[in-house]
């Protein structure tokens, strides 16, 4: 991929920037931000760490939205964050209207790239920006699963005492409190997680996944998490750029799986460079299935 813009040069969208050029995953990455100075300073910041990395991504900065012409891939990270205390569900009315301006300046400035949103809420968020897209869906697709999965993954590390590295967890839902961790297709290199956890830790990482984001955020008070969320943005991004067709759960329009429709929440699917390919339908038990379906209740409220 030749150029990738994140838009949004908060925590998030300049620590995406600086892990995507410092592997070198495009030629160049634009960040975009309204703030005066705060797109330039972190390219900046960013591109004064090249000779560490041996990077010759080249990056820059700006608040014109005419910098994104020509991006295969735009990823969104622009808008407010919660606070403590509040849901993500809580930041939709303001989010929803920067979103739909920047849409309007992807349809302008780049018509043929990709979408990637982060924004919160990003289930109901990713879903009205495809609508206003009118693109084809797997080109509208948003990042929350890979990042519940890596909390979960470190929480089983911490329970089993095993290698983070090698647990390969998985979580589906939207991405709020009803998100539903899934031991079952939970592996440790190839060997089911539950071989190695108790109900109760079981229960206990369950728990402590789907308030993961809460749980930063009420530590560190004035920040949401921005180190975990960036990674999983590189890491759908990486995927993206060398087109490695990876299964990962991601936040995708859902067009008859899981007896979903107009409708979008995490769900794993293979990503490579013309975005989400397709939805991989996972067998689900009883439970798994109602407790997705909660999940997608509540998402379905806030799109209400
Ligand atoms: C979190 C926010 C970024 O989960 O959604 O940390």
């Amino acid at each position: 991929m030749k150029k990738i813009s994140i838009i949004g040069a908060g925590r998030v969208g300049e620590t995406a920037a600086c892990i995507i050029a410092q592997q070198e995953m495009c030629s160049e990455v634009v960040l975009l931000d309204i703030r005066e100075g705060a797109a330039a300073g972190a390219a900046l910041d960013i591109s004064q760490s090249a000779s560490y990395f041996g990077s010759d991504t080249r990056v820059t900065g700006g608040t014109d939205p005419a910098l994104l012409k020509d991006s295969g891939l735009i990823v969104i990270t622009a808008g407010s964050p919660r606070k403590p205390g509040m849901s993500r569900s809580d930041v939709l009315d303001i989010n929803l209207a920067v979103i739909n301006s920047l849409v309007d300046e992807v349809l302008k400035y780049a018509p043929d790239s990709l979408l990637l949103l982060v924004t919160n809420p990003v289930d109901v968020l990713t879903w009205h920006a495809w609508k206003r897209t009118g693109w084809e869906r797997g080109r509208v697709f948003g990042q929350a699963g890979i990042l519940d999965a890596s909390r979960m993954a470190t929480f089983m590390a911490e329970e089993t005492g095993l290698s983070a590295k090698d647990i390969h967890p998985l979580v589906i839902g939207g991405h709020g409190d009803a998100m539903v961790p899934l031991t079952r297709f939970s592996t440790i290199n190839g060997a089911p997680a539950s071989a190695f956890l108790d109900d109760a830790a079981i229960a206990r990482i369950n728990e402590r996944t789907r308030h993961g984001g809460a749980e930063v955020l009420a530590l560190r008070q004035v920040s949401s998490a921005y180190i975990a969320p960036a990674a999983a943005v590189a890491t759908m991004v990486d995927a993206i750029c060398h087109d490695r067709r990876r299964i990962l759960p991601c936040v995708c329009n859902l067009d008859g799986e899981y007896g979903q429709t107009d409708i979008t929440a995490g769900v794993p699917a293979i990503l490579g460079r013309n975005g989400i390919e397709k939805v991989v339908q996972l067998p689900l038990d009883d439970t798994e299935r109602s407790g997705f379906q909660t999940s997608i209740d509540s998402v379905r409220a806030d799109l209400k």
